[in-house]
């Protein structure tokens, strides 16, 4: 049965619209007492979790602390729910997946996330720490020991006018794609997309014959990303740009803004090739309203024109828009709906001046990645593999011409390639899109995540507690 109508007060608060705060815990457990945990689930927890509804603008009922929860398949497991989700990545988990996504090993994975000992995760987000800590005690309150602790991660809203921006200073959620059936249209920006390829169970859901309690659940890719902020940053300083009539600092601000695809203030490199443009970066109803195409410029090649928006930009890596024609056709099965948040404090004087991030643990940063889907192998999975670790999408494969892209100059890796081995990009330099850029380091380290499921809230109650 396809269910052609969104239900907002079943479906998960964050999947859709994230949880709109500014500080969020990943806490991470493990079930011990299946029993408890399940009466508990249906009798207290399940009150507890906040919905889309109640997370839309304008709500009367936006809770102090919102809260979601979601359980990897080992955890249905350990539910006893052995229902087929029929999607074969989350039953592996992410462990066994790891270096098929490029991650090099797992040497680098908090211990925590190695193996399948993570049965489920609550997300807890509010504006205040406070707030948080309150609704994680009477959560362990109500669970006692039918659950531990395996790991937690805290994420925040990085300070002052950083705010919305990820740790290398780019503004950052503003192009999740248009849902259809949730969007209401007022933002110009590409077509939306069917909202089963997110939402299980609704229309555009490719998969058929999952379990009826699955509907209006979703797939939540977990992967805390370390960012190494002083090295990004030298690189973008070292390899400024030559374009005449730009300062040098102009210069190289434009070459972060051509790996990206955005400058920091969210303005959309294709709508503002030279310059930063902050107001546009703010204004929803233009930022996000572009699609590589420009048929007002005469002669301009959509399948080979780079000099407004490189191939290889992490943007149109991960998400190529018109590149691939119309955004319906292929490329409409692979969208994901983000919903990270940054972890971990600003860069120190001492890394800033070294050029270098600090080994100490505590000064670890990075993105706190959360991705939903309605199937892992098309959305999250196939951005990563045959996208962003694909250095020939998409010149020359789709049919485009021009030097081959090379992998994606922020997250990309060579499956099984050695840390730091280096990594070519073409298109970067506007005045010759040929010009190959060698990247010899990494500016981020995948330390891991898991796959989970983020079920529609009636299941709480209904098959997850019985
Ligand atoms: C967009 C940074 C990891 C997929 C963006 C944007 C930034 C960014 C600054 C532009 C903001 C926006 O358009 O909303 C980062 C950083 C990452 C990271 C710093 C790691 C630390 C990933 C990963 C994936 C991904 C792992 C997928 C596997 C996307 C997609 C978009 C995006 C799909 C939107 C593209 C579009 O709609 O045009 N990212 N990202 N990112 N990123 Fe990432």
């Amino acid at each position: 049965q396809v269910a052609t109508t969104l239900n907002l007060n079943d479906i998960q608060g964050d999947v859709l619209i994230g949880m709109r705060k500014v500080k969020e815990l990943f806490f991470f457990f493990s079930i011990k007492d299946a029993a408890t945990f399940k009466s508990k689930l249906g009798s207290d927890i399940h009150s507890l979790v906040t919905n889309t509804n109640q997370i839309l603008p304008g709500s009367s009922n936006v809770p102090v602390t919102a809260v979601n929860v979601a359980f990897s398949n080992t955890g249905l497991l350990a539910l006893n729910v052995t229902d087929d989700l029929l999607d074969p990545d989350f039953v592996s988990g992410q462990f066994a997946e790891a270096s098929s996504l490029g991650d090099a090993g797992t040497s680098n994975w908090v211990p925590g996330f190695a193996g399948t000992n993570i049965h489920g995760v609550f997300l807890l987000a509010a504006n205040d720490v406070q707030d948080i800590d309150t609704q994680l005690a009477n959560i362990q309150q109500i669970l006692g020991d039918s659950i531990t602790e395996i790991y937690r991660l805290s994420g925040a809203a990085r300070p002052g006018d950083e705010e919305g921006h990820e740790h290398f200073g780019f503004l950052d959620g503003i192009s999740n794609p248009a849902v259809q059936g949730f969007d209401d249209g007022s933002r110009p920006q590409p077509a939306a997309i069917a909202s089963g390829r997110f939402i299980l169970g609704t229309d555009g859901d490719t998969v058929s014959g999952r379990p009826d309690w699955t509907t209006g659940g979703s797939f939540l890719v977990f992967r805390q990303l370390q960012q190494k902020v002083p090295e990004f940053n030298k690189y973008v300083e070292d390899n400024a740009l030559n374009v005449p009539g730009l300062s040098q600092q102009e210069n190289t601000d434009l070459f972060g803004a051509r790996l990206i695809g955005r400058w920091k203030s969210g303005a959309p490199i294709d709508l503002a090739p030279l310059r930063d443009d902050p107001a546009l970066g703010a204004d929803s109803q233009r930022n996000n309203n572009f699609n590589y195409d420009h048929p007002e410029i005469p002669g301009f090649n959509v399948k080979s024109n780079q000099t407004l928006c490189p191939f290889s930009a992490h943007l149109r890596k991960t998400r190529p828009r018109a590149t691939l024609g119309a955004e319906t056709g292929a490329g409409d099965d692979h969208h994901i709906i983000r919903s990270g948040i940054p972890y971990g404090p600003e860069v120190t004087d001492a890394e800033t001046s070294s050029n270098q991030s600090s080994t100490d643990p505590s000064l670890e940063r990075g993105l706190a990645f959360v991705a939903y889907q309605s199937n892992i192998a098309s959305g999250f999975k196939f951005i990563q593999q045959s996208w962003i670790d694909n250095a020939q999408f998409p010149s020359p494969i789709a049919g485009i011409t021009g030097n081959t892209t090379g992998i994606d100059p922020i997250i990309g890796r060579v499956a099984g390639s050695a840390t730091d081995a280096p990594r070519v990009i073409t298109g970067t330099d506007p005045l010759d899109t040929n010009k190959a850029f060698t990247i010899d380091s990494e500016f981020v380290i995948s330390r891991g995540g898991e796959y989970f499921f983020s079920p529609p809230i009636s299941a709480l109650s209904g098959r997850l507690s019985t």
